[in-house]
């Protein structure tokens, strides 16, 4: 409390209103406003570290004292009757691990990853897992979860990418208003993050990201847009990284021009954590609480109201969202929170809420689901180590996470034991050797990850003697922090290469199966080895329940019904933003000392972001966006699209042909008309899911596109034009696999004229 007593000192000079009797309620705010003293307006704006971390001023101490804890509190004020409120990171569940007066552990599901939910492509599931989180939120006394995280994946290398969803703005946007509205319906808040462009970790506090006006307000702002008119998110976290010049922190055009006067938003803006900016200069922009909170920071707000940096009339405003947000919370409501979630009932939705979002890429000859095995070969050290999530801030504390091996024994199937006393040896033996990656007590990635271990031909033929089919699990951890490699990140190790090499020569000689399961975060390498296994399933980090989850597919309890969403390449540098992304020689610099990459980054690419990109220049991938297999067959009708008052309405029914039940999600793509501004070939704008399907059963799938989502941006008008003519609407099952075609004709062209901001301060051409 020092160092806070400190920063109270300064205000002494301003004596406290009279108000002993006044307390917050939801409607005297503007009262409250006028009782309060400068010192409480900053209190409120400024986080509340002190409390949970003792106190500190740098971003060191601050990350050693990250784990143990919830991320961020904001102050209190008794005397007017305003309660401290508690964040908690997320995405994949609540990060909420010890309370500073008990040594009890809280531990949280953890659900599957940002990028598995949107592979779901079911927003009803990520509603449900929402709620399932809410109530953990709220159980364990926590007001607002930082998440859901929605930056785009504009490179498959970005190192956060497992807390996002897509290369895609619709797809973010509607499964993070879903997700959020599972949250919110426990009457916790949420906080959509990160505001905007946080689309790399390499130098995040400080990169500068040069972006046109088109692709911000295409590609990056849309998801956002999207959430927050559909959703009402509470919070939004102002991300780390500079914007077209500012960092988006100090932005007015961004965090005020955009989000509050054209989309609408009426709730609060807190900062992304660690970096101190230009306080004034934040709260002028629309930050209404500065977290984790800097002593100092309170300080500023003192001096810079003296000297006219700062007036009231901003503090103000900020002040009173605070309380608009308060007066929403659980500890306002003074909820009695039990510190005693239904963790079992969680764990059953997470196990199959993680099938879901799983992604069969591969099933030669119908290999899957396993059908007369016993007894099975299981390899790769992440079988052993599974991978429930990512690391950094979103690496949930959860109380268990089942492996592979753990899976297929629950099963009921025989896992050959003397793979697994290598792998274990082998782990030890690494472990006492250095610090690695692989310890899931450890929630921030910490070099040099365990590398996959080699085996010898004689090993390998003695399993297949045993087994009756080998899995092979390839994994890939990444996190905040850091972007990932290419070499053994994207692409596999040569020990992985040789491993499968040998695995498929092997078996295959004795007429045996193998299967690769991918406990990954984000896209990888596929094509240079996709054609030696027989099946691929993309498991992601599928949550606590991992191994269950992949054995629930595998042995085809659960039919996979996950379609990506974003490319897998053929390289890495197949993606047009692998030209401005860091991939490891950022060390140059330019004539004027800066490093590209690195001090700031040249969104050349524009809007051709994944399959944007691949489709419109007719490009190969290894798997396209919207794919994905399933164990039955699809059949889609001729749909129909007709004109509404707004735009269209669209229909096509589905019907299982196949032999076993099972969901199918649609795409619903559009090809612009001609002319004007270059578009895309098309466009994702809409999609839905199909319920469980049994076989022969039918289901009419039906979609709303209104005329203003299917504007680009112009920006030579500044302007959301839907050109008029005739739009092509195609209906997917993925974007290389269109099943069905129907025409809408717009006669007149819409626009809708926004304000000119955000510009980029740097040539993109
Ligand atoms: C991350 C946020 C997170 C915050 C609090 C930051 O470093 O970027 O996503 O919510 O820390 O832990």
């Amino acid at each position: 409390m020092k160092s806070l007593a400190a920063g109270i000192g300064i205000f002494l000079c301003c004596a406290p209103l009279p108000a002993q009797e006044l307390k917050l309620r939801a409607d005297n705010i503007d009262e409250i406003v006028k009782a309060m003293t400068p010192e409480e307006k900053a209190l409120l704006v400024v986080g509340r570290n002190d409390y949970t971390f003792g106190g500190y001023d740098n971003p060191k101490e601050f990350v050693r004292f990250l784990s143990p804890s919830v991320s961020g509190y904001t102050q209190g004020i008794p005397r007017l009757g305003i309660p401290p409120t508690a964040l908690a990171d997320g995405p994949a569940g609540a990060v909420v691990v010890t309370r500073p007066d008990n040594k009890k552990s809280y531990y949280a599901t953890g659900f599957p990853v940002g990028t598995s939910l949107a592979c779901s492509w079911n927003t009803q599931l990520v509603e449900s897992v929402g709620r399932a989180m809410g109530n953990e939120i709220l159980e364990y006394g926590v007001d607002v979860i930082l998440a859901p995280g929605m930056n785009i994946h504009r490179s498959p290398l970005c190192g956060r990418n497992y807390e996002y969803y897509s290369e895609d703005p619709v797809v973010t946007g509607k499964i993070a208003a879903a997700f959020v509205r599972g949250i919110q319906g426990c009457g916790v808040g949420t906080s959509i993050k990160h505001f905007a462009v946080n689309s790399q970790e390499t130098n995040r506090t400080e990169v500068d990201e040069i972006v046109s006006q088109r692709a911000l307000r295409e590609i990056y702002l849309k998801g956002f847009e999207i959430a927050v008119k559909e959703a009402r998110p509470w919070t939004v976290m102002a991300s780390y990284n500079r914007l077209n010049g500012p960092y988006t922190q100090e932005s007015p055009e961004l965090l005020t021009t955009v989000l509050r006067d054209e989309w609408g938003f009426d709730g609060i803006v807190m900062t992304d954590w660690i970096q101190k900016r230009n306080t004034a200069a934040q709260i002028k922009a629309g930050i209404d609480n500065l977290q984790p909170g800097y002593q100092v920071q309170l300080q500023d707000i003192s001096l810079m109201l003296k000297d006219g940096r700062l007036t009231m009339p901003d503090l103000d405003a900020s002040v009173r969202r605070m309380l608009q947000y308060i007066v929403k919370t659980p500890h306002f409501r003074n909820y009695k929170y039990s510190d005693d979630p239904d963790l079992k009932a969680h764990a059953a939705i997470t196990r199959s809420s993680a099938t879901e979002g799983m992604v069969l890429l591969k099933n030669a000859g119908g290999v899957l689901p396993l059908n007369n095995i016993k007894k099975v070969a299981l390899f790769g050290l992440s079988s052993f180590d599974f991978m429930a999530g990512g690391t950094g801030s979103g690496n949930v504390v959860k109380p268990y996470v089942v492996d592979l091996q753990q899976g297929l024994a629950n099963a009921g199937l025989e896992v050959t034991g003397n793979l697994k006393e290598m792998y274990t040896a082998y782990k030890t033996f690494c472990r006492a050797q250095f610090k690695c990656d692989r310890n899931p007590a450890e929630r921030w990635y910490v070099e040099p990850s365990i590398p996959e271990l080699s085996l010898s031909r004689t090993c390998i033929e003695n399993q297949a003697r045993e087994s009756d089919i080998a899995i092979l699990t390839l994994g890939r951890q990444a996190g905040e922090g850091r972007d990932r490699p290419v070499k053994g990140g994207f692409n596999l190790t040569a020990v992985e290469q040789n491993l499968l090499v040998e695995l498929c020569e092997v078996y295959h000689a004795a007429g045996k199966k193998v299967i690769v399961v991918l406990n990954v975060g984000g896209a990888i390498e596929t094509a240079s080895w996709k054609g030696l296994p027989d099946a691929i399933l993309l498991a992601w980090q599928p949550g606590q329940e991992g191994g269950n989850s992949v054995a629930d597919v595998l042995l085809g309890k659960e039919n996979p019904s996950g379609k990506l969403s974003m490319t897998f390449p053929i390289s890495v540098m197949d993606m047009p933003s692998s030209q401005n992304f860091p991939l490891g020689d950022e060390r140059r610099r330019g004539e004027d000392g800066s490093r590209n990459n690195v001090d700031y980054t040249l969104h050349k690419e524009g809007i051709n972001i994944g399959y944007r990109y691949f489709s419109s220049v007719g490009r190969e991938v290894s798997y396209p966006f919207g794919f994905g297999l399933s164990y039955t067959a699809f059949a889609y009708s001729k749909p129909v699209v007709k004109p509404v008052a707004d735009g269209f309405c669209a229909g096509i029914t589905v019907t299982n042909t196949g032999k076993c039940a099972g969901k199918e999600s649609v795409q619903l793509y559009v090809s612009a008309p001609a002319g004007g501004m270059e578009k895309p070939a098309l466009e994702l704008k809409a999609f839905a899911k199909t319920r469980l399907l049994q076989p022969g059963e039918s289901e009419t799938l039906t979609f709303e596109v209104s005329k203003y989502s299917l504007a680009s941006f112009d920006e030579s008008r500044q302007s959301w034009v839907s050109a008029a003519g005739r739009y092509i609407v195609r209906f997917g099952a993925s974007v290389d696999d269109i099943r069905g075609t129907g025409y809408y004709n717009l006669a007149k062209e819409a626009a809708w004229r926004v304000h000119d901001v955000l510009k980029p301060t740097k040539a993109l051409d």
